[in-house]
């Protein structure tokens, strides 16, 4: 899709991170932005801000898990421009490290698979048939990670496993719309290139109630991101968060996105090499890396 000028595109989890760092990208190369999240008050914050700046960018909350909430985001998408062109489909929460895969609390697999993959399947079949039927031409966008698409970090299975199913379903989906003709292209996003300064080391804030854990009480460990961590517990001395001190070769959000990553990936070569002549080779897999940072 290479004209973007008053096109309108469509960004889940577009309340912060990446999200916001691609709407406003978006918006300023003249296309109209529909931004989707879960959380209200930081998706009107800068709903508000982006529009403080000029862009033409909505907000509409959204819960990705929930299919009847993903089609009234096209609906009000259709009501407000008449048209979809560009839908990413972004919205994620890191899953936790918390302890050994086989004792992880089934909520958090829930969790994860309802955001990081259903709602990537919610936004497939929400809009391609509505962009099909609009007949111009188009793009689907599924972010998913180096982690799980291109090897896994064997401390956060669930997130790598939906990251890695993110990969397949949109390989699939590619190979779709090839065959029907269609106009509408389809791509996997993996941020980067090294992990990004964003909220999803905190996705316990957008974390349903109707995905809480089973046993809430499981001591969460020091990286764990799916958990509230024990400082944010009721009765602890402050609700408030303190600043983070990221890894300084960690990229800023708004990096991959203005570097046009619609088009391309920043895929780690070694890993995807590695990985690959592993497989080749039937030998257990000794590329895997140990969480970073
Ligand atoms: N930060 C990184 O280093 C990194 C690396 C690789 C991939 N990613 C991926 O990038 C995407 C964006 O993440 P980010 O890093 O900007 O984190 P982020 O937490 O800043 O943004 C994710 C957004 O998704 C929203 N969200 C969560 N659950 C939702 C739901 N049910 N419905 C709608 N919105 C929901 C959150 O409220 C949040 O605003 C995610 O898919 C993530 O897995 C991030």
């Amino acid at each position: 899709m290479d004209r973007l000028t008053g096109r309108v595109a469509v960004v889940t989890g577009g309340a912060g991170g990446l999200g916001r760092a691609m709407g406003e990208t978006f918006a300023r190369r003249g296309m109209r932005v529909v931004l989707a999240d879960v959380q209200a008050d930081p998706l009107d914050a800068t709903v508000a801000e982006l529009r403080a700046d000029g862009l033409a960018v909505d907000g509409v909350v959204t819960d990705v898990t929930s299919y009847e909430s993903v089609e009234a985001l096209r609906d009000r998408t259709l009501e407000l421009h008449g048209a979809v062109h560009l839908v990413c489909n972004n919205a994620g929460i890191g899953a936790g490290a918390e302890g050994r895969l086989w004792e992880h609390d089934l909520m958090d697999w829930k969790w994860a698979l309802g955001v990081n993959l259903m709602g990537v399947v919610h936004g497939i079949n929400a809009f391609v048939p509505a962009m099909l039927e609009g007949g111009d031409e188009g793009h689907v966008v599924n972010t998913s990670s180096g982690n799980g698409g291109i090897s896994p970090l064997p401390g956060s299975p669930q997130y790598a496993v939906t990251k890695a199913a993110v990969v397949t379903l949109t390989e699939c989906l590619h190979g779709q719309l090839q065959e029907a003709g269609a106009s509408i292209g389809a791509s996997v996003l993996f941020p980067g290139p090294h992990m990004l300064r964003t909220g999803l080391f905190e996705s316990w804030r957008s974390r349903p109630d109707r995905f809480a854990k089973d046993a809430p009480d499981r001591p969460p460990t020091p990286r764990s991101t799916i958990s509230k961590p024990r400082w944010q517990q009721p009765g602890s001395p402050s609700s408030t968060p303190r600043s983070r001190r990221w890894p300084s070769r960690w990229s800023t959000p708004s990096a991959p996105a203005r570097s046009g990553s619609i088009r391309r990936t920043n895929a780690p070569t070694q890993q995807l090499r590695a990985r690959t002549e592993s497989i080749l080779a039937r030998t257990n897999p000794a590329y895997l890396r140990a969480l970073p940072g």
